[in-house]
């Protein structure tokens, strides 16, 4: 952990946790607060880039969604050393979300629970940012996340409006279908439902600018999949033709490790207690496919270590969102240096040999 966030750490955490979030993006969003005190990396070893999906990842770290919700900092995210960042989930509509208190941290055991309820300013706000960006031609794999308003009887219409807005505006698309915080969200998981619903979202894509806009699309899933859900799921996302799958968003699951305050909390666990469940659903996936489809692995990453066992496992990238609250920024870094000393150690010259190499 770097001087500065263990300065900083003991007051973020004496307040409540939404509060300290949401100083944090002011703070990145001002930009007052200098690269150096951030842990920012500079330029990545070859080793750890990737081409994939059609984009050049410099580095297979990237920022979950959820942080950035409303893309009001994926460049200052980027900084860090992100090799890509996902901003969303944004909703076609703005919406307050759940009420507050909404966010609280399970600190010994380095876990968080969340039921935000996908608050966000809606697709305008957050499109016309991704817009300013894009004019202004700044670097970096920026993502984004879709989702759909919560009194929006038609989910195939809310993704349908996010995708053909976002899809000139964004590197890669996720169609989010697994936070438990909007209620029936997750069955959208289903065989017959899933099939729709990706038919639909790809179907929006090409109708952008007559198909120029092939924009990777992938759908990202829950944790809490019955071994038949996994099936269904991994042979519809073959059959659809989307792009990847990301694995996974936030669990139900309260694990003893948790104190019993928080495990009465409702909402999405993530974090540590998340990494095993999370890590072995990704290898799940990663048999079901074959390997044929690129898998995000998101799920408790807090180490090089975990980083790396997330891609022997099947994944091409990681995500982590949690551990930054515990570790700060300069985790990005620190997860980068032992990734890299971590491929070197068992022979690899690149990331992508080591892609599912436990599956060999
Ligand atoms: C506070 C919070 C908000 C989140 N919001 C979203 C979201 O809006 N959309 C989404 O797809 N995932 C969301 N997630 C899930 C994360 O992207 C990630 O899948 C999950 O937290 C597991 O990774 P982690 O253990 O590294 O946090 C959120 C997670 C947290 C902790």
């Amino acid at each position: 952990m770097s001087l500065a966030y263990r300065l900083a750490r003991p007051a973020l955490f004496a307040m409540d946790a939404e509060r300290a979030h949401d100083l944090t993006i002011s703070l990145l969003k001002s930009g007052l607060v200098p690269p150096a005190i951030l842990g920012a990396g500079g330029t990545d070893d070859p080793a750890l880039g990737q081409n994939l999906l059609g984009l050049a990842f410099p580095n297979p770290v990237g920022l979950g969604a959820g942080f950035d919700k409303n893309a009001l900092v994926p460049d200052a995210m980027l900084r860090l050393g992100f090799g890509l960042v996902e901003t969303g989930t944004v909703t076609p509509r703005p919406q307050t979300g759940n009420p507050k208190p909404r966010l609280f941290r399970a600190v010994e055991a380095e876990g968080v629970i969340n039921r935000f309820g996908f608050n966000n300013e809606g697709l305008e706000a957050f499109a016309q940012r991704l817009e300013a960006r894009r004019a202004a031609g700044l670097p970096g794999i920026v993502g984004a996340n879709v989702g759909k308003n919560k009194d929006t009887a038609d989910a195939a219409s809310d993704y349908v409006i996010g995708i053909r807005r976002l899809a000139p505006l964004a590197d890669y698309l996720v169609v989010n279908v697994s936070s438990p915080n909007t209620p029936g969200l997750r069955s959208l998981q289903g065989r017959q439902a899933l099939g729709d619903l990706l038919n639909a979202c790809l179907e929006a894509r090409s109708s952008v600018d007559g198909g120029a806009h092939r924009t990777p699309l992938l759908l990202k899933v829950a944790p809490d999949l019955t071994e038949d859900d996994k099936i269904d799921v991994a042979e519809v996302a073959l059959a659809s033709g989307i792009d990847g799958l990301i694995i996974s968003n936030t669990t139900l699951d309260r694990p003893a490790s948790l104190p019993p305050d928080l495990r009465a909390e409702s909402g999405g666990l993530s974090g540590q207690p998340l990494f095993d469940k999370s890590t072995s659903v990704l290898r799940d996936f990663y048999r079901l496919t074959g390997g044929k489809l690129p898998l995000v692995g998101v799920g408790g990453v807090g180490s090089g270590a975990q980083a790396y066992a997330k891609i022997r496992a099947g994944a091409s990238l990681v995500q982590v969102y949690s551990a930054l609250i515990y570790h700060g920024p300069g985790l990005v870094t620190a997860i980068k240096r032992d990734l890299l000393s971590l491929l070197r150690r068992d022979g690899f010259t690149t990331i992508t040999q080591a892609v599912g190499a436990d599956h060999r």
